[in-house]
């Protein structure tokens, strides 16, 4: 029997302080209702304490959502918690999430404060916190660029205060894969009683490594992720939900644990971020990009028409694509044109009227990007009139 994987959803927390993609309540409801269908174990709908209208999206998601459970955000201030605490008392199953920074250049530059004070300020966020609801998720603020024997102290203490969930942020995206495991692992080993608590991971995507570095952890004995729909989030971004539950289901030989995502609600999901923000998706994003399931050329497409597993590691229609797509352009090959022109329910006389027809599709793709099936109408109509 393998671990759960518990998926946590920022994308209307994180993902909303992406530069542009501010939502309302409305919107916030309506993809907390896409992400509670998709099965996500946690959704962070928001940070109650930055704005009524923010406070008003959490209650009204926390009031809504059944199966999911609702966080929402606060610093490690009595204030915040205490609006995060009112805004989640409708929820079926509701989680604070508090946090403080602890690396060096946080404490000192931002919040000019010492190590000592750093401490006793998360302990008493998640004791106030755990007022509340037993569910107290504890993140301490750029532990990538923390120091690890501080960062055990932080993490030892809070678990003594009450916090369930340790999450461990790159907030920066400076780790590399390789080092963000080992700090999971050293932390697993180092803190006493940290088999009593789950740990997570939150990681961005300054250099591209955010669904890396996640992975990494999750070898390494992380059980939560954070991660957002599209990858949306603060600067570059944040690890992608669609990557991070794909890349665990596909490689089920390597990861020690499995989501209970259903992943068929991966695109719709997508897709209504997508509207919702005005965020376009770029074509070859992995997994929701319109090109993730499309091959174009000869060599792959005859593959894929033998055998789909020849150039696809995972089913289209597993994460809510109809079909895989067989795009015609200059690198396709007969055997693709063949097969697109039955599914048309196009008959042509003989191999020679084929041949024809296919020199004429290779001279056309050599002046356009994609052949579309119009163009394909058009150009055995020529032939015919041609005969
Ligand atoms: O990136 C970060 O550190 C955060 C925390 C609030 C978890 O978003
Ligand atoms: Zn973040």
């Amino acid at each position: 029997m393998k671990d759960k994987l518990i998926i946590f959803d920022t994308t209307l927390r994180d993902g909303e302080q992406s530069p542009g993609a501010s939502m309302t309540r409305e919107e916030k409801v309506r993809i907390a209702k896409q992400l509670e269908r998709m099965r996500v174990d946690v959704i962070e709908a928001g940070f109650p304490a930055a704005s009524n209208g923010d406070f008003e999206s959490v209650k009204a998601v926390a009031d809504m959502v059944k199966d999911s459970t609702v966080c929402g955000l606060a610093r490690a201030l009595e204030r915040d918690i205490d609006r995060a605490g009112e805004a989640l008392k409708g929820a079926n199953s509701g989680r604070i999430h508090t946090f403080i920074a602890t690396s060096p250049i946080h404490m000192e530059k931002k919040l000019r404060m010492s190590p000592d004070q750093v401490i006793e300020q998360a302990v008493n966020a998640v004791k106030w916190a755990r007022k509340y609801t037993d569910n107290v998720e504890f993140s301490p603020e750029d532990a990538g660029r923390s120091e690890l024997d501080f960062l055990c102290r932080v993490l030892e203490a809070v678990i003594a205060a009450g916090a369930t969930t340790l999450n461990i942020p790159d907030t920066v995206g400076y780790n590399m894969p390789e080092q963000f495991g080992t700090l999971i692992r050293n932390l697993r080993e180092r803190i006493p009683n940290s088999d009593k608590v789950i740990f997570s991971v939150h990681c961005h995507n300054d250099l591209g490594l955010a669904v890396a570095n996640s992975l990494s952890a999750v070898i390494n004995g992380a059980r939560q992720v954070e991660c957002t729909i599209n990858g949306l989030g603060e600067r570059a971004g944040n690890a992608s939900l669609e990557e991070i539950v794909m890349a665990v289901r596909t490689r089920q030989d390597i990861f020690m644990c499995e989501t209970g995502i259903d992943a068929t609600q991966i695109l719709p999901a997508s897709r209504l971020v997508s509207s919702v923000t005005g965020f376009a998706v770029q074509p070859n994003k992995a997994i929701v990009g319109a090109n993730a399931f499309a091959h174009e050329s000869g060599i792959h497409q005859d593959g894929v028409l033998k055998n789909r597993e020849t150039y696809e590691i995972m089913r289209a229609e597993d994460v809510g694509w109809s079909a895989n797509k067989m795009v015609l352009g200059k690198h396709s090959g007969r055997n693709a044109f063949r097969s697109r022109l039955v599914e048309l329910g196009i008959q042509l006389e003989s191999e020679d009227a084929l041949n024809a027809a296919f020199a004429r599709f290779k001279e056309l793709a050599d002046k356009k990007h994609e052949i579309f099936d119009e163009d394909l109408h058009a150009l055995v109509s020529d032939e015919t009139a041609n005969e």
